[in-house]
């Protein structure tokens, strides 16, 4: 499975440290209505899956209550069990599943149920082959593995109907089940069945109305790819044509109905499960982080969502012991990203064994993430999974204890012990904490869009470009300044920022240009990148000179933009200093006030910007026109603009982040080397050493 694209190279070459200010009201709070299942007392909540089918009977009992020594809070149970669930069609078996229920609660845990709609069992598919989903190559999926269903097709979904209905009336009155998890990692897959071709075409219709409508946002009069109707049309084929023949806005919109259609998937699961469930047991699902293909922002209905998280995969990350420690990138995002939602489903227990090489964890590593997590804001972490399994394709994936079902791994000691010290440190937890102001004064947001990243991501211009590469290099830079960081959407209130970062936010129309301009003349400060504004929501080009629709808040014009060969840089220069860029250069000419930062040092445009501010009512707009290969450029502009409006910036080296959370500082370490985290005269600390070691920890308030 395509588990989160990012190139490692980039992301280890990452070096950045940055900065910002402004006076606001404290941090992001979860929704209210998510922050209602998770008292704030309870901090974090630890739990871990277990999969009572996969093991003899006899054995649940002592597994249950051995989880239950180790501290575990809650249990996770039927993701994957449709087989056992309904072992024909129609026929029911909960008495199975009613006694694993039982014996969690005796053993004092909380229990998590799935929907176990990732694995339709074979009599479906057998009866039903229709149920599968197509791949791009035409060919249809088969029973064997799972998430193979086709969620466009009528059928597969009549059947998830009705085992979601049948486990909620089962189970949904029930106080021993604290909640539910909509079926698993939901990614999004491109289907090219043809159920998903008709409910496109019925997709189209909805958005379009008409035909000639959908001709114009694709471009139908380019190379006679016109439709006459909608029953003609066909789903954008990359393995046939290449991504540089099809229609881009075709390509588009394939993206937005396959990221609607697992939204609407899921949303019937929640609406099903909602009408039969307790108001306390709350409804998730667990994304596989964020992912290129599912967009969380479009399952606003469920309560909150999750996500899953395994931060070593056989990629080298930072430093000589990077590769045991961890990707230090991801987990940062996902907590910042899904922190209003609340948790995360599944964390990493020790080695896995779907990476091209499998690395064992650094000693330590587990505890840290698990903290990182708790720093991150999330009220539970649960694990994937308590026993190690003796057969199928997962054998060579850690748990929280070993093949002989009793002697704890090395990352379930390290759960052990940090469920222990959490324990404690709720004795701590003072409800009237609130975010110090000087933190508070560089809360920044992040502007999001899948749509976005879609069109940049299809229709590239430049083979070297990579959309979460250029999204990491200023996420680190927010990051290295010590800067509260949110990721929000469109329709979220800017002002409630002092700074709004929107990285080659390439789709753009007039609303969200006059959204910007208002948000800056009304103080913030605002911070785009090379690409940003080139576009019109539908992927087209708008009438006016390049990046025309932004000019005018920017203060500069696009000249040109460029994009160097692999191999090659070209370099930037401020205050001195020489920056080197690659992908991909906006070529800027300053109109009237605005402020030239940097500029191109070669090729035939040397002299000219590169980098612009201005200031516009009470804040600022800076564009940054190139994206440099390590993300400093990025970093010390960031740094420039907090440092400009007052904001007193930390400086933290990659890898290290600095969280505060519920009225305690947490750091951690993915870097290889010890850092002395700067702590304030008079704080005390709860947990850990300064200088902080990798794969180490310290809280302190
Ligand atoms: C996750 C998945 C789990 C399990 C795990 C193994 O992505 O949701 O079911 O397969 O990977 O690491």
């Amino acid at each position: 499975m395509n588990r989160y694209r990012a190139s490692a190279s980039t992301l280890a070459a990452l070096s950045v440290a940055a900065a910002l200010t402004f006076a606001m009201p404290s941090a992001q709070s979860p929704t209210p209505e998510a922050q209602r299942f998770f008292p704030k007392a309870d901090l974090m909540k630890i739990g871990v899956y277990y999969y009572p089918e996969q093991w003899p009977e006899s054995q649940w009992e002592r597994d249950l209550r051995k989880m239950s020594d180790l501290g575990f809070e809650f249990t996770h149970f039927g993701e994957f069990a449709w087989a056992f669930l309904e072992p024909s069609d129609g026929k029911f078996d909960f008495a199975w599943l009613d006694r694993a229920v039982d014996l969690a609660a005796r053993a004092g845990l909380k229990v998590i149920l799935c929907t176990p709609t990732p694995c339709p069992p074979a009599w479906l598919g057998e009866k039903y082959p229709e149920i599968y989903l197509v791949g791009g190559d035409g060919r249809r999926m088969e029973h064997g593995a799972r998430a193979n269903g086709s969620l466009a097709n009528d059928i597969f979904v009549r059947f998830t109907k009705r085992i979601v209905a049948e486990l909620g009336r089962r189970y949904g009155q029930d106080p021993r089940v604290w909640g539910w998890q909509l079926d698993n990692e939901p990614y999004g897959p491109a289907d090219y069945s043809p159920s998903a071709r008709l409910k496109f075409q019925s997709w189209l219709e909805r958005t379009y109305g008409t035909a000639e409508k959908m001709n114009a946002a694709w471009g139908g009069n380019f190379w006679s790819t016109k439709y006459d109707s909608f029953a003609q049309v066909l789903i954008p084929n990359e393995g046939l044509f290449g991504e540089d023949s099809l229609s881009p806005h075709a390509v588009l919109d394939f993206h937005r109905f396959t990221a609607d259609t697992q939204a609407e998937y899921l949303h019937l699961q929640y609406d099903i499960l909602r009408g039969l469930v307790r108001p306390e047991q709350w409804i998730t699902t667990n994304y596989m982080n964020v992912t290129d293909s599912a967009d969380p922002r479009r399952t606003d209905r469920l309560d909150f969502i999750s996500f899953t998280m395994y931060p070593v995969r056989g990629e080298k990350n930072l430093g000589q012991l990077g590769f045991r420690l961890g990707n230090p990138w991801r987990l940062a995002m996902a907590v910042d990203y899904f922190r209003s939602f609340k948790g995360v489903m599944e964390l990493q227990p020790g080695q896995v064994n779907w990476a091209r090489t499998n690395p064992q964890p650094e000693p330590g590593a587990v505890r840290m993430w698990l903290w990182h997590a708790f720093g991150g804001g999330l009220s539970f972490a649960c694990t994937y999974r308590f026993r190690q399994p003796l057969y199928g394709s997962e054998l060579y994936h850690a748990g929280i204890v070993g093949p002989d079902g009793v002697t704890p791994s090395r990352g379930g000691l390290e759960f052990a012990r940090t469920i222990a010290e959490m324990k404690e440190l709720r004795k701590l937890y003072d409800p009237a904490a609130r975010m110090p102001e000087r933190i508070a004064a560089r809360r920044t947001a992040f502007l999001w869009s899948h749509d976005v990243m879609w069109d940049l991501e299809a229709h590239k211009q430049t083979a070297l470009w990579n959309t979460w590469d250029h999204r990491f290099k200023l996420m680190a830079a927010i990051k290295a300044a010590g800067a509260p960081l949110d990721y929000i959407g469109e329709a979220d209130n800017f002002s409630a920022y002092p700074f709004l970062v929107a990285p080659a936010y390439q789709l753009v129309d007039e609303a969200l240009v006059a959204k910007w301009t208002l948000y800056v003349e009304g103080g913030g400060h605002l911070i785009l990148t090379c690409r940003t504004g080139q576009k019109t929501k539908s992927g087209q080009l708008p009438e006016r000179p390049w990046a025309g629709l932004i000019a005018p808040l920017v203060g500069a014009e696009v000249e040109l933009f460029d994009c160097l060969l692999e191999g090659d840089k070209g370099v930037v220069r401020m205050d001195g200093q020489g920056y080197a860029w690659r992908t991909w250069a906006d070529v800027l000419k300053p109109v009237g006030a605005t402020e030239t930062l940097a500029v191109y040092a070669d090729q035939f445009y040397a002299g000219k910007a590169a980098v612009v501010t201005r200031k516009l009512g009470g804040g600022t707009v800076t564009y940054i026109g190139a994206d440099t290969i390590d993300g400093l450029l990025e970093r010390d502009v960031l740094r420039l603009v907090y440092e400009r409006s007052g904001a007193g910036p930390a400086s933290y080296p990659p890898g290290v982040y600095v969280e505060w959370r519920d009225g305690f500082f947490v750091a951690v370490n993915y870097s290889s080397r010890p850092f002395a985290v700067p702590v304030e005269p008079g704080a005390r600390i709860i947990l850990g050493t300064n200088p902080l070691r990798p794969a180490d920890v310290l809280i302190w308030r």
